[in-house]
């Protein structure tokens, strides 16, 4: 996210907007007949990878899916490297999810198509955030918005990349989270030099009346590379109807999804609950991430 700018972010998510009666099938459209969208996912994967599904098949274009890791080549002991310079004579753009760090700006060097990043490693989640810009600006405001991230933020990539995005709209944001996954010091001094003024707790309880968006986050036990770390943090931070009480009536929790045990299942039925909807605009954002990548439209 750090390469775009607040014009372009803007821009991405106007387009999106125009495309959303596509993405809910009310509108038919053509704008990919004719192109071959690749998908790469290393790593396991329910929205990303069928919500770009269901956005390549709603403008008419065609999916061609790596499928499962273990049934291709890489299994042979194929490098990164050369299965993309492989698909990209096969395909208009290649979708990219892997668990390394940095892998899809590495793959951009390789790739003769555009690569779109569907998350690499805990760095980046990109066009996770474009979706989570569209369901704040949708359900609440951007500009000067006060937010709090909350649950893993040492790990967790959409909060990494989603704080640099709120940085250009003046959000007053609140980290919280237990210590052992407190955001990156690299990210907050970044985030400080952008003249942000930047909160700390462990708190939701002293955090839920003073924000108007909450995005909670699942502690991804995949990252870990000790389980009983794991184990000593996974239920620290959660949403129930309780903790609700405090809250402004207008607040709105976000949440990128898969959840664990962070959102207590009462809240999915209260006016708080946005995630669901969230989910949903992740096909119009990568509708409007595809069409401009490819530059079918402009
Ligand atoms: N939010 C998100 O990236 O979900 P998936 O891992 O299911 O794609």
């Amino acid at each position: 996210m750090k390469d775009f700018s607040r014009e372009e972010i803007d821009y991405v998510l106007d387009t999106a907007e125009k495309l959303e009666p596509v993405a809910r099938g009310e509108e038919r459209s053509k704008l990919l007949d004719g192109k071959i969208i690749a998908l790469l996912f290393f790593e396991p994967s329910t929205r990303t990878r069928l919500s770009f599904e269901a956005a390549v098949q709603r403008l008419g274009g065609k999916i061609l899916n790596l499928g499962s890791v273990e049934a291709s080549s890489v299994m042979k002991g194929e490098n990164l490297a050369d299965t993309i310079r492989v698909i990209s004579n096969y395909a208009d753009l290649i979708v990219l999810r892997h668990p390394l760090d940095g892998s899809a700006r590495m793959a951009a060097e390789f790739a003769g198509v555009p690569i779109i990043n569907g998350g690499d490693g805990s760095v980046n989640h990109p066009t996770q955030t474009f979706l989570d810009l569209y369901t704040i600006r949708r359900e609440s405001h951007l500009e000067g918005l006060k937010i709090a991230l909350a649950g893993d933020l040492k790990y967790g990539r959409t909060v990494h990349s989603l704080c640099y995005a709120l940085s250009l709209y003046g959000a007053e944001m609140t980290f919280v989270s237990p210590p052992e996954l407190r955001m990156p010091l690299e990210i907050v001094r970044d985030l400080q030099k952008r003249g942000l003024s930047i909160k700390e707790t462990d708190s939701l309880e002293k955090t839920i009346g003073d924000v108007e968006v909450l995005y909670m986050t699942r502690v991804q036990r995949e990252r870990f590379p000790d389980p009983e770390e794991y184990e000593k943090v996974k239920n620290r931070l959660k949403v129930t109807g309780d903790l609700l009480r405090s809250a402004d009536p207008n607040l709105k929790i976000l949440h990128p999804l898969p959840r664990v045990n962070e959102i207590s299942p009462e809240v999915d039925s209260t006016q708080y609950a946005s995630y669901f909807e969230q989910a949903f605009y992740g096909i119009p954002t990568r509708m409007a991430l595809l069409a401009l990548a490819i530059g079918v439209i402009e």
